[in-house]
C-alpha cells in the first residue's frame, strides 16, 4: 500500500526509517559484543512487526526471538484502558540478556507493566528499543535506552502503528487526518 486516504502527512520516510533501522543494528551489536549467550529480542504485538523485522535481519549477530501481546489502546486513537498482558513469551529468559522491542512509547504505562513482568522471569539484563519516542507525552517514569525517532504529538499510523487495525502496512510513519477518521466515527 503505497499511501492512504487518511493520511495526513508524512513525517518519516521509508528511507529514513531505514537508514535509522540500519544505526540501531549497528550500535546494539557493538553495545552486546561480548555476550555469552544469544541475545533475546522481545517484540511488542501488534505494532513491533515490521520494525522488529527490519531491525532484526540488520542485526548482525546471533538473536533469538519471543513476542508478547500487550493490550493498551482497543483501537481507539488515545489510550482509554490500562495495558493488559494478553500473550506471554514461550521460551525462558531466565539469565539472558534481552532487548524489548517497541513501535512506540506514548505514556509509557505500557512498558512499565512489560518490564515489571519481565524482570520476574530474571533476566541478566533488560534494555528498550523503540523506533519512536513521543518524549512529551510521557507520564510514567521510564526511558528507552536506544529509540529511532523522537516524534510530536500526534495520532501516528504506518510502519506498524494502527488505526482501528489498519494502516500498519504502510511504509513510512505519518500523521493521521484527525478530522476525517472523526467524520468516519460520527458516520458509524
Ligand atoms: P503507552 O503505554 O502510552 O506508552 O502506549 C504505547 C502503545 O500505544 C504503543 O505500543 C502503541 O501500540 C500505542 N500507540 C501510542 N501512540 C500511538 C499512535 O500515535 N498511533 C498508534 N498507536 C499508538
Ligand atoms: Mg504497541
Amino acid at each position: 500500500m503505497k499511501t492512504h486516504d487518511l493520511v495526513k502527512e508524512i513525517i518519516i520516510s521509508e528511507e529514513q526509517i531505514q537508514n535509522r533501522v540500519a544505526e540501531l543494528a549497528t550500535e546494539i551489536r557493538n553495545y552486546y559484543q561480548s555476550i555469552e549467550q544469544p541475545l533475546v529480542l522481545i517484540g511488542i504485538l501488534r505494532g513491533c512487526l515490521p520494525f522488529f523485522s527490519d531491525f532484526m535481519m540488520k542485526l548482525d549477530m546471533e538473536c533469538a526471538v519471543e513476542f508478547m501481546y500487550v493490550e493498551s489502546y482497543a483501537g481507539q486513537t488515545e489510550a482509554v484502558i490500562e495495558p493488559r498482558i494478553k500473550f506471554d513469551l514461550f521460551g525462558d529468559i531466565k539469565g539472558r540478556d534481552v532487548v524489548v522491542v517497541e513501535d512506540i512509547i506514548d505514556s509509557g504505562k505500557t512498558l512499565v507493566k512489560l518490564v515489571d513482568h519481565l524482570k520476574q522471569k530474571q533476566p541478566k539484563s533488560i534494555k528498550i528499543l523503540t523506533l519512536l519516542d513521543k518524549k512529551s507525552k510521557r507520564t510514567a517514569p521510564i526511558e528507552a535506552d536506544w529509540f529511532g525517532f523522537e516524534v510530536p504529538d500526534h495520532f501516528l499510523v504506518g510502519y506498524g502503528l494502527d488505526y482501528q487495525e489498519i494502516l500498519r502496512n504502510l511504509p513510512f510513519v505519518a500523521i493521521a487526518d484527525l478530522d476525517k477518521i472523526k467524520a468516519l466515527e460520527n458516520k458509524s
